[in-house]
């Protein structure tokens, strides 16, 4: 919203939330989130026609375009528990529309959705015979976080799917003029709703797959003195594979990439197509198989044990520039990590508070220190999880120095200079390589 307000001065946005304790936040000096170049940007628009409000019922009222973009998490509980989008905060956000409407609007779905929630959103929004005309468009959200405001000002593509009607096709068309205010023509696709909710899940999960397929090659690397690295290289210059999404590591995360292909799996198993959803299910499978293989190469490479050893693990946040840790692997393997009565200390540049928050009661047992050097000080093991290019420039032979000895790193990102490293007297073990140790045979 802070960028369309940028580029559209013609257009008031309001941004609206229900936790007052974000809305506050976002009117702060202190942003909830961090995200380069974000904090600029609010600053820029934030009260010239960019504002925060928690006062719902009254800026539905007012407004002409709503965009939903509230969450729409993995269902906990009942039927699809585990695998379907839990709705009810869209359906929510729907009612509350229709209950505070007197003008007609154009609803735009902006969260990620299942295929054909549109079609429910326009029943509870068509069911109050008010008289009043609502229009229900998808236009979901490829940004990635931590390059979210580059993604947003120059888009690969943005999609906007609407019914095929006049009044369908006059909705695409406000929402097409809102882009179009900085985004070159040929690059704002329009399609069918269906086409477009489903082209979200589908992107995600082509994305996932990527990412899941390099890292089944990377245990393959492991065994046969393969380096995983010269493997992405090589079938990357294939034009027809592309270099893009190919670094193997210890897995995805975020909140989106997991919940969107279970959500894509539940919808496959909907329609009775089992094989399509095994299909996809195992790019989930071949995630949580490469964070769990990662923790046992760390605990059988420190001879079989952790327990009391303390642990730095470097990076809590799901990816580098981004303080959210939804998913994180790297609380993921803190967690197996406590499991196996590690001394665990955490270092990351922006993501601890979140990381704090998400570990819940494990966080008590958790050391947080944003100084790597002091992280590093008297561990057994480094651990890099994110990959914050800040843990590349670091003095590791200062930080060997200070560490216990025999001194293990263990790359989950390939972001180290691992001959370095190992010359320096670590023992490195990074992913989809053959480990560089300094015992003697
Ligand atoms: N995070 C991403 O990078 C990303 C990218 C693309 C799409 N998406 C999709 O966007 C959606 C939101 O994702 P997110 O990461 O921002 O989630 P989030 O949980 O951080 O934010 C959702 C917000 O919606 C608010 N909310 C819930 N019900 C509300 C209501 N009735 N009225 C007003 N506010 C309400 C919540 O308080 C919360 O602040 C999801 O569907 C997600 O899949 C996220």
């Amino acid at each position: 919203m802070a960028v369309i307000a940028s580029n559209c001065p013609q257009h008031r946005v309001v941004v609206v939330d229900i936790n007052e304790a974000r809305i506050a936040a976002w009117q702060s000096d202190q942003l909830p989130i961090y995200e380069p170049g974000l904090e600029e940007l609010v600053r820029r628009v934030r009260n010239k026609n960019l504002f925060f409000s928690t006062e719902i019922s009254r800026n539905i009222a007012e407004a002409d375009i709503i965009f939903v973009s509230v969450n729409t998490p993995t269902k906990t509980f009942g039927q699809g528990a585990g695998r379907a989008a839990d709705l009810q905060y869209w359906e929510t956000t729907a009612r509350q529309i229709l209950e505070n409407s007197d003008s007609p609007k154009v609803v735009v779905e902006k969260s990620t959705l299942p295929v054909r929630t549109a079609e429910a959103m326009e029943r509870i929004l068509r069911s109050n015979g008010n008289g009043h005309h609502f229009e229900v468009v998808s236009n979901p959200e490829f940004l990635a976080e931590g390059t979210a405001i580059r993604d947003m000002q120059q888009p690969d593509r943005v999609l906007i799917g609407g019914r095929e009607t006049p009044s369908g096709q006059r909705a695409v068309q406000a929402i097409v003029d809102i882009y179009s205010q900085w985004v070159p023509n040929e690059r704002i696709i329009t399609t069918n709703l269906w086409s477009a909710e489903l082209s979200k899940l589908v992107a995600n999960a082509f994305l996932a797959q990527r990412i899941s397929s390099i890292n089944a090659i990377s245990a393959l690397c492991e065994k046969t003195e393969a380096d995983v690295t010269e493997v992405a290289h090589a079938i990357g210059m294939d034009s027809r594979i592309g270099a893009k999404f190919l670094r193997a590591g210890v897995g995805f995360g975020g909140s989106c990439f997991k919940k969107d292909i279970l959500n894509l799996v539940y919808l496959c198993e909907h329609y009775g197509l089992q094989e399509v959803a095994a299909y996809w299910e195992q790019v989930v499978r071949m995630n949580e198989y490469q964070q769990a293989r990662f923790v046992s190469n760390m605990i059988s490479s420190m001879f079989n044990t952790v327990a009391g050893k303390r642990v730095a693990i470097f990076g809590a946040a799901f990816k580098a520039n981004t303080s959210d840790t939804r998913e994180s692997p790297a609380l993921d393997v803190c967690r197996a990590l406590l499991e196996e009565h590690a001394d665990v200390v955490m270092t990351d540049p922006h993501a601890l508070d979140m990381a704090r928050a998400d570990l819940g009661d494990l966080a008590q047992q958790v050391t947080f220190e944003p100084d790597p050097h002091q992280a590093a000080k008297g561990a057994h093991a480094l651990a890099i999880l994110t990959e914050w290019p800040d843990f590349a420039q670091l003095d590791y032979q200062a930080l060997y120095k200070s560490m216990v000895k025999p001194a293990f790193i263990f790359d989950g990102r390939n972001i180290l200079q691992h001959q370095k490293l190992h010359a320096i007297g670590f023992n490195v073990y990074a992913i989809g390589k053959p480990p560089l140790t300094n015992f003697a045979k």
